[in-house]
């Protein structure tokens, strides 16, 4: 199993410091939040980390170069998430990290590994409840009783919406996943959004959502990366017992 961390998108509401330093960057504590992300996929076992990065964010190879089990993938043109996984296709199973979700309390990917197994080699979508009201800022989830998906649906409005469950930074696919992504037309935005490659893996393959006990933090805006602060202070504290 590989991962991948999609890292070489424009950084647009994190200006002006993302015209020099990548959010991927930023600092938690010591370590730049990527690091935290790189050191999660490991966790979870993986035998190589692909970091997908733009020709701009060359700090973020000075950062990992050297490290054995990174390589980098360059994405050109942002054309969206999906086509940010693609550029690393691997010709393996993959654990996909966002390389601006932070998800703290929790060991995310290495649960996620441990589901997939308990599923026979399912893939498995992170996820989080969220408030109903707040539904149409996120990929929602509809989930037949066992938890298998049976649809996504991008930013619905509160009364469409199938579930509280949102996608949250997180993704463990087949390799199949690769071939939707080369075929998958432009959708929202023109990108190609890994979102519809998914939509179209549910037909062929068992994919099952889950529900990790941890917080994602989006840091790719300066509240949310706030807000990740604070979290990861108070997660310290307590471990620390300070
Ligand atoms: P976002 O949706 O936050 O997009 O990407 P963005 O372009 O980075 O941010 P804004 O909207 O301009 O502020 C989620 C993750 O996917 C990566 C980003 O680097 C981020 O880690 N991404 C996104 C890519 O690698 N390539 C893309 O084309 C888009």
């Amino acid at each position: 199993m590989k991962a991948i961390i999609p890292a070489a998108g424009l950084g647009t509401r994190f200006l002006p410091v993302t015209k020099v330093v990548p959010k991927e960057m930023l600092p938690i504590g010591a370590k730049p939040a990527l690091e935290l992300i790189v050191d999660e996929a490991k966790r979870a076992g993986v035998d190589e980390v692909v970091i997908v990065v733009s020709r701009a964010k060359e700090l973020v190879r000075r950062y990992f170069e050297g490290d054995p089990q990174i390589r980098f993938a360059v994405q050109e043109e942002q054309r969206g998430l999906g086509h940010a996984v693609l550029q690393a296709r691997v010709d393996d199973d993959c654990l996909v990290l966002l390389g601006d979700a932070l998800v703290l309390g929790c060991d995310a990917s290495s649960e996620m590994v441990a589901r997939s197994r308990e599923l026979g080699g399912a893939a498995v979508i992170g996820c989080e409840r969220v408030p109903r009201e707040k539904t149409s800022r996120y990929g929602i989830l509809a989930t037949a009783p066992d938890g298998r998906i049976v649809d996504m649906v991008e930013k619905p409005a509160p009364e469409e919406a199938p579930s509280d469950l949102a996608v949250a930074g997180r993704y463990l696919l087949p390799k199949a996943i690769f071939s939707l992504l080369a075929s998958q037309a432009p959708g929202k935005g023109g990108e190609i959004q890994l979102t519809d490659a998914i939509r179209r893996l549910l037909a062929a393959h068992p994919v099952y959502a889950y529900e990790y006990p941890g917080r994602r933090q989006d840091i790719g805006n300066p509240d949310g990366y706030f807000a990740a602060l604070e979290a990861f202070r108070r997660l310290e504290r307590t471990t620390k017992g300070t």
